[in-house]
């Protein structure tokens, strides 16, 4: 188990001597001599940090605090001389997770970090396992929510698309100079029809995943085709949209399905980087299967945002239905594949969807 372990020590030949140990471990280990430095290199990264609970520029149960509140997931364990073993045991009933008594022995020191480094993984499994658990639940409430729903307003929208044929017919007959003012909204609330039924087509599909039918698919052939049908929407809002398709290994999958999941990351892509931003999608394959990049140079995601990027209705546009990665991902996990998200070298977002080999 390799970890990321920040000590906070002045003591240099300690530091040194405990860094070479530690990385010899196959740990990553930064060190730093004072509060500030400590928080500097410590925040977003450290998961373990061994601290002297005196530092020049402050204390370390201090410093394990501020750790702490920047980042809930790590644990700090306090390094003390005998004469302030009572504050260091303080700050373990304060939250600190143990503390070492100085001087100690090496292996005791390697014993107590691994114990708290098993802690911390464990606390982000079982985060984890809650957050999995919570987003079945939703879904599967949603599924039978919208399932209900659906039904009850397609009848209505069906009715009333089909009085809207008759009104156009009646339209036609009239003088043509008297036809185009009343048209023009006919044909306003016919696309609005419509796109009411594309939202409950989406929702349906959580009600019941369409059935996926495994057949051979060209992933490159699959992306040109996606974004050959966005290269319109991109130029028009002044995105460069740029597509590498390698004639890699194929997976094998549901083509309309998978369309689906490749549309939605490239769409959200296109709203990321805005215009005179940049969306590049392509592919390769590898002994793991198939990888589809889309990235963007869009802001990216915020940290607080990325948990719940695939919750259903999770959305930050005005106009969104918060669908598209919920969709997405429900595809891909039937397809046995995963959906993930990191950082792009165009400054935004990168999505990987990677799909086990054929
Ligand atoms: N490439 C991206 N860069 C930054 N944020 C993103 C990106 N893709 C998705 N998001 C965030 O995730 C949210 C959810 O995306 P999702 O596709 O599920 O819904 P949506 O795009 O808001 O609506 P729609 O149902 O129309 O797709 C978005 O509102 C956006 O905040
Ligand atoms: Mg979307």
């Amino acid at each position: 188990m390799t970890a990321r372990l920040l000590i906070v020590e002045d003591n240099r030949d300690f530091v040194a001597n405990l860094t070479e140990i530690l990385i010899d471990l196959g740990h990553e280990v930064r060190s730093a001599d004072s509060c500030k430095k400590a928080l500097e290199l410590g925040r977003d990264w450290v998961q373990v940090a061994l601290v002297d609970l005196r530092l020049p520029d402050g204390d370390g149960t201090r410093l394990a605090e501020e750790l702490k509140d920047e980042n809930p997931d790590c644990e700090v364990v306090l390094l003390t001389g005998h004469a302030s073993v009572e504050s260091a045991a303080a700050a373990v009933r304060a939250g600190v997770w143990d503390y070492l008594i100085k001087p100690c022995a090496t292996p005791d020191l390697l014993a107590t970090l691994s114990k708290a480094l098993r802690h911390v993984d464990a606390q982000i499994e079982r985060r984890d396992l809650a957050r999995r658990a919570q987003r079945a639940e939703k879904l599967a409430a949603v599924g039978t929510l919208t399932a209900g729903l659906s039904h009850e307003i397609r009848n209505p929208l069906n009715a009333a698309a089909l009085q809207l044929t008759v009104l156009e017919r009646r339209l036609r007959k009239l003088e043509p100079t008297m036809q185009a003012p009343l048209l023009e909204p006919l044909t306003l609330v016919r696309d609005e029809i419509r796109r009411l039924e594309h939202i409950l087509q989406d929702f349906l599909q959580f009600a019941r995943p369409a059935h996926v039918t495994m057949r051979p698919v060209a992933i490159d052939e699959l992306l040109s085709r996606v974004v050959a049908l966005l290269r319109s929407d991109a130029e028009r809002r002044q995105i460069e949209l740029e597509c590498l398709p390698r004639r890699a290994a194929g997976a094998s999958g549901d083509a309309d399905q998978l369309r689906q999941v490749f549309m939605n990351l490239t769409l959200n892509a296109l709203d990321a980087a805005g215009p005179g931003g940049k969306v590049r999608v392509e592919n390769f394959s590898d002994a793991d299967g198939s990888h589809i990049y889309v990235d963007d140079s869009g802001p990216g995601v915020a940290p607080e945002q990325r948990d719940r990027l695939f919750e259903p209705f999770f959305t930050t546009k005005a106009q969104g239905s918060g669908l598209g990665l919920p969709i997405s991902h429900a595809i891909v996990s039937q397809h046995g594949g995963r959906i993930e998200l990191g950082r792009s070298a165009l400054g935004g977002a990168r999505f990987e969807v990677v799909l086990p080999r054929r």
